[in-house]
């Protein structure tokens, strides 16, 4: 997992250093972070979540999905994650199946909002799921969660209405598809 950088972001690895899991389990814990993520939404309230958590980030070593950890480029201060994923599809038996497609997320301390942080991060991986050859990337969002709405379509995302064809839950739907010659010839 290549670490990428911003005008003002660094993305890297997460590590199971203490800052990284101490920011972890800060952000994780937070309701107004959870409340629009996954089918049943629930803050973490225990530290060893967060150590499992960071372990679980830091073993991740693909070439084109990847959890990084977005960090102030000069400061080196968290403000978030930002996610490259296979993307689950609605199915009766848990784990849910691949649906073969790939989801970009974002989930930011709300110490970062309001900043253009997450944009900024999300463009910068879409790029990068693009130039490795990745022909579409889809955002799932909760269908309250305007903020993260209004990044999917800050980064160029288009709206595909709502859909009950991921993770068991009604979502509205975002699209990005690979602009022509943005792969790289070695992506
Ligand atoms: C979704 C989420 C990442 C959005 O964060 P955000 O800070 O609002 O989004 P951005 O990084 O795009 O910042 C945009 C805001 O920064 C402001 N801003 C300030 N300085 C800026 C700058 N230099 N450049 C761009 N925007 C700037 C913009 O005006 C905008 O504010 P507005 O929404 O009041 O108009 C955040 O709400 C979050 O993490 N929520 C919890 C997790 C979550 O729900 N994730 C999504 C799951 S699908």
């Amino acid at each position: 997992m290549e670490d990428l950088h911003t005008a003002r972001l660094l993305l890297r690895r997460w590590t199971t250093a203490d800052a990284d899991v101490d920011f972890l389990f800060d952000l994780y814990s937070r309701w107004e972070v959870q409340r629009f993520i996954g089918r049943w939404p629930r803050v973490s309230t225990e530290r060893a979540e967060a150590v499992q958590r960071a372990a679980r980030y830091a073993r991740l070593d693909e070439p084109v999905h990847g959890i990084w950890a977005v960090s102030d480029l000069v400061t080196g201060r968290l403000h978030g994650t930002l996610l490259l994923k296979e993307l689950p599809e609605s199915g009766p038996v848990e784990p849910l199946a691949p649906s073969g497609e790939t989801e970009i997320g974002w989930h930011l301390h709300p110490d970062a909002w309001g900043h253009g942080y997450a944009t900024e991060a999300a463009g910068r991986v879409l790029e990068h799921a693009f130039a490795h050859g990745l022909e579409r990337v889809l955002a799932v969002t909760h269908p309250d969660n305007t903020a993260s709405q209004r990044v999917a379509g800050r980064i160029g995302m288009s709206a595909q209405g709502v859909t009950g064809r991921y993770y068991n839950t009604t979502c509205a739907l975002f699209r990005a598809d690979r602009p022509d010659g943005s792969a790289r010839p070695d992506g």
